[in-house]
C-alpha cells in the first residue's frame, strides 16, 4: 500500500484527491493537512510515502521542500509558483532520497492538448491561447497556459504565443489554442468539466513519483510519453 497524505485537504481539489486516494485499492489516506482543519503538513509527514499538494502559490514551494527534506515524495498540482529552488533540494542526512513531480494539469486530455499544440505550432504562422477558469482561481495566466506557450515556443522557434485569461463563475478549467495561417485557423480545445478529470493523472503520479530518476520533473507528459 502507498501511504498518501494530502496538503490542502479541505480545498476543492484536495477533497477530490482524498476521495480518489480512498477509492484506490493500492493506496491508503494517512493524513489530511490544511489550516482549515487545524492540521499542519509537518503533522502528516511522518506517516506518508507521498504527499499530494493542492494548496496555494505561496505555500507550495515550502511544502515541497519540507517533503524532500523529510524523505517524502511530493506530487504537486498547485500552480503559480517558481519551482527552481527544488533543483537544489536535498533530503536530510539519513533519510531516503525523495522526488518531486509538478504538473500544472493532471487531466490527460489537457496534456494531449499541449502536445498537439506544440506539434501544430511547428507548421502554422501564429497562435494565441485563451484559458478560462472559475473565478476563485488565484493565479493568472494558468500554469497550463504558461506551459503550453513555452512548449509551443520551444517546438516552433517562434516567440511564445500571447495568453488571454478569463475568470467566470460556472467554469472549471478550459483552454483553447487558436493557430492562424494564410486563409485558415486551427482550434485545439480542452475542457475539464469536473475535478474528477484530474484524478487518474494524480493517482498515476502518486504511483510513479518514487521511481523517477531525476527531480523535480515538470509535466505529466513525462510519465505518459517516451522521450522524443
Ligand atoms: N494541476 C492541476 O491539474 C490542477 C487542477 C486544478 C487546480 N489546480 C491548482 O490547485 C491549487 C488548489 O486549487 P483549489 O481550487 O483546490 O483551491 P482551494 O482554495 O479550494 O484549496 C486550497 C486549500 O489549501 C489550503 N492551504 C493553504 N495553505 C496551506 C498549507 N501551507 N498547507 C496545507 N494546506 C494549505 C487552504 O486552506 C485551502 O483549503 C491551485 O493552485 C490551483 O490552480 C491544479
Amino acid at each position: 500500500m502507498i501511504r498518501v497524505a494530502v496538503a490542502g485537504a479541505a480545498g476543492r481539489m484536495g477533497e477530490a484527491v482524498c476521495a480518489a486516494v480512498t477509492g484506490a485499492e493500492d493506496m491508503q489516506l494517512t493524513g489530511r493537512a490544511d489550516p482549515r482543519l487545524g492540521v499542519a503538513l509537518a503533522d502528516v509527514l511522518g506517516g506518508a510515502d507521498v504527499v499530494v499538494d493542492f494548496t496555494q502559490p505561496d505555500s507550495a514551494l515550502a511544502n515541497a521542500l519540507a517533503c524532500v527534506q523529510a524523505g517524502v515524495h511530493a506530487v504537486v498540482g498547485t500552480t503559480g509558483f517558481d519551482p527552481a529552488p527544488l533543483r537544489e533540494a536535498r533530503t536530510s542526512d539519513g533519510r531516503e532520497p525523495a522526488n518531486v513531480l509538478i504538473a500544472p494539469n493532471f487531466a490527460i486530455g489537457a496534456v494531449l492538448m499541449m502536445r498537439f499544440a506544440a506539434e501544430a505550432a511547428r507548421h502554422m504562422a501564429k497562435a494565441e491561447i485563451i484559458e478560462l477558469h472559475h473565478d476563485a482561481k488565484i493565479d493568472a495566466p494558468s500554469g497550463t497556459a504558461a506551459l503550453t506557450a513555452a512548449r509551443m515556443a520551444e517546438a516552433s522557434g517562434h516567440p511564445a504565443p500571447p495568453i488571454h485569461s478569463v475568470r467566470l463563475p460556472g467554469l472549471v478549467a478550459h483552454q483553447e489554442v487558436i493557430l492562424g495561417d494564410l486563409g485558415q485557423t486551427l482550434t485545439i480545445r480542452h475542457d475539464s468539466l469536473s475535478r474528477e478529470s484530474f484524478m487518474p493523472g494524480v493517482l498515476l503520479a502518486v504511483r510513479r513519483v518514487p521511481t523517477l530518476t531525476e527531480s523535480p520533473v515538470v509535466g505529466l507528459e513525462q510519465l505518459l510519453f517516451e522521450a522524443p
